[in-house]
């Protein structure tokens, strides 16, 4: 679809790449960490001051208290973060639970890692948790990803959801590994819940976070992830293996803007992000492509019927050469024909990317 879209000059919707500019405090760190020679590895888990104030984060914004000493990993963006522990933790042949729709990513790790994926739909309309759908598929399994606010459902599940998966995890005793990297991306006073803050989840839960979106430095790979000590040890270890550690300058200047930056940044933030979604499924809407509305994260699932094609992927195309807006076929979410009718476009765009999308879908004949 990028490449398609290159040709016909279109506006990208497609690739999840927040293209808004990073605060001012994030680029700040980067030269004096440079000045200061922040060159060598650091400690395989990252360097002190970042675990600190990521240990200081987790409390605050989270709920989470973690040892910064042993119970934090610095990471390669969230992506790290989910690799060493899917290799740390599981062995190949385990059963894995997926929701879906899900995140590419999370699918296509667990199977180069010899995992055995097995997915379980979010209710197909609300796209609720299916507590009795993942119950059915729990015996027999060793793990379950979660992703709150989700990609691409934009869902951020309720405290009675996370709960009824929180009990559901021990009653089956279940590994939950969450990617929460959206977690400040949350719209119409919806509230991020962490797993491991629930009771009897914290020993069982791999929290993953990072600061690609949060910061807009998807390319300056900045991630995290808190676990209990007897869990984030072995995973610190293959991070190690894999990826000695994150960039020493990155972890310098991300270290700076946490310490720096404040509840307001994080509120503008959500506050910015819910008004483009407000202005982009307005736009959708008027033109038959209804959305489903997200409740966090930056993407927004359209229903791609009135385009008249048999499938998401037909479908998306029609879209970028009538309009000459891309955007990704819903079939890349769920293994099934369950994403035929969708397409994902991702609204976290500068004004002027977004603004333009806007004006090709209005003057389009679809
Ligand atoms: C759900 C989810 N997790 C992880 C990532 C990647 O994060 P990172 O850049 O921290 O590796 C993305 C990026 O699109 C994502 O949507």
């Amino acid at each position: 679809m990028t490449q398609r879209c290159h040709e016909l000059g279109g506006v990208n919707l497609g690739q999840g790449i927040c293209d808004t500019p990073p605060p001012p405090e994030v680029l700040a760190g980067i030269e004096p960490a440079v000045r200061a020679g922040h060159n060598a590895y650091t400690r395989y888990d990252g360097i002190d001051r970042l675990r600190q104030a990521l240990a200081g984060k987790l409390q605050r914004d989270n709920g989470i208290q973690a040892d910064p000493d042993t119970e934090i990993v610095v990471t390669q963006g969230s992506t790290g973060a989910f690799v060493a522990t899917i290799n740390a933790l599981l062995n190949p042949g385990d059963r894995v639970i997926l929701l879906e729709p899900y995140y590419g990513y999370h699918l296509n790790t667990l199977k180069v890692a010899g995992l055995e994926p097995v997915f379980v739909p979010l209710e197909r309309d609300t796209m609720a948790l299916d507590v009795a759908a993942i119950e059915a598929q729990a015996v027999g399994a060793r793990a379950i990803v979660l992703n709150t606010p989700g990609n691409p459902s934009g869902r951020v599940f309720s405290r009675a959801e996370t709960a009824a998966l929180a009990d559901l995890c021990q009653r089956h005793d279940l590994l939950c590994i969450t990617d929460e990297i959206y977690e400040y991306f949350l719209f119409d006073g919806h509230r991020h819940i962490s797993m491991a803050t629930l009771p009897g989840m914290w020993e069982r839960t791999v929290t993953m976070g990072g600061y690609s979106k949060t910061f807009s430095i998807t390319g300056w790979r900045m991630g995290y992830l808190a676990a209990p000590a007897h869990l984030a040890e072995p995973i610190g270890l293959v991070n190690d293996l894999y990826y000695v550690c994150t960039p020493s300058i990155v972890q310098h200047a991300v270290a700076d803007a946490i310490e720096q930056l404040n509840a307001d940044f994080y509120r503008q933030l959500a506050a910015d992000h819910q008004l483009r979604r407000d202005r982009f499924c307005t736009a959708l809407e008027r033109s038959g492509l209804t959305p489903r509305v997200p409740e966090g994260a930056y993407y927004v699932l359209a229903d791609c019927r009135v385009l008249g094609q048999s499938t998401a992927q037909a479908a998306a195309m029609v879209l970028l050469e009538r309009a000459g807006v891309a955007g990704v076929p819903g079939s890349a979410f769920w293994h099934d024909d369950s994403g035929e009718h969708w397409i994902r476009f991702c609204f976290g765009k500068d004004d002027a990317t977004l603004d333009q999308a806007m004006q090709n879908l209005e003057q389009a004949q679809l």
